[in-house]
């Protein structure tokens, strides 16, 4: 089961009230929209949006006793707006978006999130879109590898991977994570605790599911969707995805669209990250609607 990062501080800024709706645009199996739910009762309202259908159907288990106050949508966030519009619920007070993925999916998905298992290696969230890892590492071209290996890795040693794939799709193509993390291997040593291979899988889930581009999109249209006052809480992983909320919130604070509620980011406490050892690298972000 996931565990919900940086809950308490997520629910401090929401401050969910008896019968006001709200948004969990990645509701993954459910724990911060649990809850906010329980907050929210008894008549509040909850739009529960996930990519995937494993975490809409795990989230639907775990969300059953609120019965139809749960709204679901096997959807991307990137689509926010259109499903605000088509869900009929209105006054939104508040939205969290957890980005990344959930344990159930790193562990048990078998599509190739995890570089410590044997998988294939498709990492797309909804299946329904068409573009795989394997099929980027085998059809791109090496300078389009080297370019999201650099950009949305931020690996160092992103020519080298680059090549080394090139090199070794020459003998047969490459289809599945452990393949794939020996040819990281002979490129990347370890360095410390992270494995070599991180950055790169990092890479590869971003290009695969685009995500740069459906939180640009979201970003978008949350100033559209929350009602004046509402919030929008952020949890980001790494610094592209926390790069584009802190830009954002930037350029619309100087409009006076929206009020920053935390100049700097909210980290995990140390005794979150002893019982949650992802939360370490999670960052909160709080945003207010004017
Ligand atoms: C970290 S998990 C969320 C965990 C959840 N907050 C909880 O407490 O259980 C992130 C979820 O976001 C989903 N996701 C990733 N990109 C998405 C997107 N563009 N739109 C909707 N869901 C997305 C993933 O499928 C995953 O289930």
């Amino acid at each position: 089961m996931h565990v919900p990062v940086l809950l308490n501080e997520v629910l401090k800024y929401l401050d969910p009230q008896a019968n006001q709706n709200f948004i969990d645009a990645t509701v993954g199996d459910g724990g911060h929209a649990k809850a906010i739910l329980e907050k929210t009762a008894p008549n509040g309202k909850l739009i529960a949006i996930d990519r995937d259908i494993d975490s809409i159907s795990r989230a639907k288990i775990n969300l059953e006793e609120f019965g139809n106050r749960v709204v679901f949508a096997n959807d991307s966030f990137g689509n926010i707006l259109k499903i605000v519009e088509e869900s009929g619920i209105g006054e939104i007070k508040g939205v969290v978006i957890d980005f990344g993925m959930s344990t159930g999916q790193l562990e048990n998905s078998g599509k190739g999130f995890s570089f410590q298992k044997d998988e294939i290696l498709d990492m797309r969230y909804d299946i329904r879109t068409p573009l795989t890892a394997e099929d980027i590492l085998n059809d791109y071209g090496e300078a389009e590898l080297f370019r999201i290996f650099k950009e949305f890795g931020e690996e160092p040693k992103a020519r080298m991977v680059a090549r080394a794939v090139a090199q070794a799709r020459d003998r047969g193509r490459i289809k599945t994570t452990k393949e794939l993390v020996a040819i990281i291997e002979k490129v990347i040593r370890r360095r410390g605790k992270i494995h070599p291979a991180t950055k790169i899988f990092q890479a590869l889930r971003i290009e695969v599911n685009g995500e740069l581009a459906e939180i640009e999109k979201a970003l978008a249209d949350i100033p559209k969707i929350l009602s004046g006052g509402g919030r929008a809480a952020f949890i980001s992983f790494h610094s592209l995805e926390d790069r584009l909320v802190k830009n954002w919130s930037k350029d619309l604070s100087k409009e006076n669209i929206i009020k920053i509620l935390n100049k700097k980011p909210v980290v995990a406490s140390a005794e979150e990250i002893k019982i949650n050892p992802k939360s370490r690298s999670a960052k909160l972000r709080v945003i207010e609607k004017l």
